[in-house]
């Protein structure tokens, strides 16, 4: 499984750092949706889906966090833990989001509005549907 995480351009002086992210630039994909996790209680597991077409983009912006990605084959984990850095996720990709540090953000940049109807939620679903996609 091939991990696609950006480091996004850092526009850093002596003031500190900005990181601006512009739709099909460095995000490829149009921006219709934004939201972010944080007070994330200690122990505490998100996420347990997959998406039927949404693409998603996340960034954890401050703090620190773990995404397991599993693509019904093969499972991988990445830690996001730089303001300037995002992992592409494409769709029918299982994701479950943990060990937050509790001063973590975690935003997502979406290419769809919110659709409940996107979602798989059911694993055993998500497996038929990437037999499907074969
Ligand atoms: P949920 O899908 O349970 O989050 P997770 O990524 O951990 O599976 O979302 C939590 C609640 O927030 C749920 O009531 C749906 C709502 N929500 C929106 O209204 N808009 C959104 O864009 C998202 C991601 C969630």
């Amino acid at each position: 499984m091939q991990i696609l995480k950006y480091v996004f351009q850092q526009h850093g002086d002596e003031r500190g750092q900005l990181v601006a992210l512009e739709e099909f630039k460095d995000i490829p994909f149009e921006i219709k949706r934004v939201y972010y996790m944080y007070d994330t209680g200690e122990g505490i597991h998100r996420g347990f889906h997959a998406h039927k077409t949404l693409k998603q983009i996340l960034i954890c912006i401050h703090g620190s966090c773990k995404v397991l990605l599993d693509n019904g084959e093969e499972k991988k984990i990445v830690s996001l833990e730089k303001p300037y850095e995002g992992l592409y996720i494409a769709h029918n990709m299982w994701r479950e989001m943990y060990d937050f540090s509790p001063d973590a953000v975690l935003m997502v940049l979406a290419s769809e509005y919110y659709d409940e109807s996107d979602y798989i939620r059911d694993y055993e679903e998500f497996l038929n549907s990437i037999k499907e996609e074969k």
